[in-house]
């Protein structure tokens, strides 16, 4: 299983590097935002800061919800730098910019992801990287874990190539738990 770390934050992920166990990087504006990164130019130097910071994947969120702005927004991230994956929203509009970036050779994270439907329909289209949200199906009393194992059966049954990226880990348990289900990648708070 690959470690992500999910932050904004450059000593955060330095430390991390440092560790010498981290394979990537997982974003989003609101942890731009907790940084203090605001306004696009900001937002797109910060994202080649930690691309240069680290040797993995960096997956850069778009804001947009419909697929031409997912577009727009998803081709200008990715020319940024060869480390930036295009993260998604699993929304209609979503899965439709999964498959025109998979169609063109481009890296894919389709994020909010809380069943396994969700699941086929973003390996169908083709998505690098699928991200179901642990901690926040776990908020909703159903079992996070549980979906991580569903996922990784049906992955594995239908032969999709997509890779389980598990998000909102919220302790260290959630990611013995992961890789215990099968998750690909864990992405992580430092302190988890
Ligand atoms: O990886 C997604 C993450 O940033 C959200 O985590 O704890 O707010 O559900 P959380």
């Amino acid at each position: 299983m690959k470690f992500f770390i999910d932050t904004a934050n450059l000593a955060q992920i330095k430390e991390a590097q440092a560790l010498g166990v981290l394979d990537g990087v997982t974003t989003n504006p609101s942890l731009m935002a907790k940084e203090g990164i605001t306004g696009k130019d900001s937002i797109l130097k910060h994202y080649v800061d930690i691309c240069n910071l680290v040797d993995g994947d960096v997956s850069a969120e778009v804001n947009a919800l419909d697929f031409d702005g997912m577009v727009r927004e998803g081709e200008e991230l990715a020319e940024l730098h060869e480390q930036i994956v295009v993260k998604l929203p699993m929304t209609k509009e979503g899965v439709m910019a999964a498959k025109y970036f998979s169609d063109r050779g481009v890296k894919t994270n389709v994020t909010l992801v809380f069943s396994a439907g969700q699941a086929i329909l973003a390996a169908k289209a083709g998505a690098t990287y699928l991200s179901p949200f642990i901690g926040r199906i776990d908020d909703s009393s159903w079992d996070g874990i549980e979906l991580i194992a569903q996922i990784s059966h049906i992955y594995n049954v239908q032969g999709f190539k997509t890779e389980i990226l598990a998000a909102s880990i919220r302790n260290a348990l959630h990611i013995v738990r992961c890789a215990e289900a099968g998750a690909d990648v864990c992405t992580c708070p430092l302190d988890s």
